[in-house]
């Protein structure tokens, strides 16, 4: 594996930030000195300091992505680009898969990982995760639309979890904090208070923030505090 490569999955910064750091004598291979941000190592055996300290080898890797409209979340489709697909860096052999799924067309936040069983943990009802979406419909939403949406409304024979909604000044967007995932929970949730989403784009993700520098379709590897923030999403 490349040097710079190895230090962007362990969350040291961007490539660019990254192979300046090397160029200008911060990295260390087994205690020697690099300048080549494509130096090869082998991160399992090769002992690599940077800023002298070691950068400890990570089997897991988090990543963010800011997915566009038309992309499914799943890790392989025969017929349909995939989250996965976008993110082109070696640790898609590492089995990285969506934690969570969005709609074809819902854009934003989706955190890509390795990390089967705090993916698992995050996702699961019992831990109340709360994940925040900007949305828009079709016709204003009244007062006592919002406080149906917030109550919980049925959609198809299940009644969804309270909610919280902030409806902007133009009546037609806003906010939904929602701590559960049903498929196309919030599209059913408008269609029961005879609505429609038109727009709907995931911002956070428990502790979890959408870059807003990253345009859609882009990803990083998310930094070294916002990876403990993701395992402990649970417990915030
Ligand atoms: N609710 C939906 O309806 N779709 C999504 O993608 C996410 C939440």
């Amino acid at each position: 594996m490349r040097l710079d490569k190895f230090l962007a999955s362990m969350g040291k910064g961007s490539r660019s930030e990254i192979s300046k750091l090397i160029r200008s004598s911060k990295a260390l291979v087994n205690g020697v000195l690099v300048k080549a941000p494509d130096t090869k190592i082998n991160p399992d055996t090769d002992v690599i300091t940077l800023n002298s300290q070691i950068v400890k080898y990570k089997k897991y890797v988090y990543i963010m992505l800011n997915k566009p409209d038309g992309v499914v979340s799943a890790t392989n489709d025969p017929n349909e680009k995939t989250v996965v697909d976008l993110v082109d860096t070696e640790d898609k052999l590492r089995g990285l898969f969506p934690c969570g799924r969005l709609d074809k067309n819902t854009l934003g936040l989706i955190i890509l990982t390795n990390d089967g069983d705090t993916s698992h943990r995050l996702l699961s009802p019992k831990h109340h995760v709360s994940k925040v979406y900007k949305f828009k419909v079709e016709k204003p939403l009244s007062k006592s639309d919002v406080l149906s949406l917030e109550g919980g409304v049925d959609i198809g024979g299940y009644f969804t979890k309270p909610c919280q909604v902030k409806l902007y000044d133009d009546l037609t967007s806003g906010e939904i904090t929602l701590t559960e995932g049903k498929y196309h929970q919030i599209k059913l949730m408008a269609e029961a208070v005879n609505n429609k989403i038109t727009y709907l784009e995931r911002v956070s993700f428990g502790p979890i923030v959408l870059d807003t520098s990253l345009k859609r379709g882009e990803w990083r590897y998310l930094s070294d505090t916002e990876e403990k923030l993701f395992l402990e999403g649970d417990k915030i």
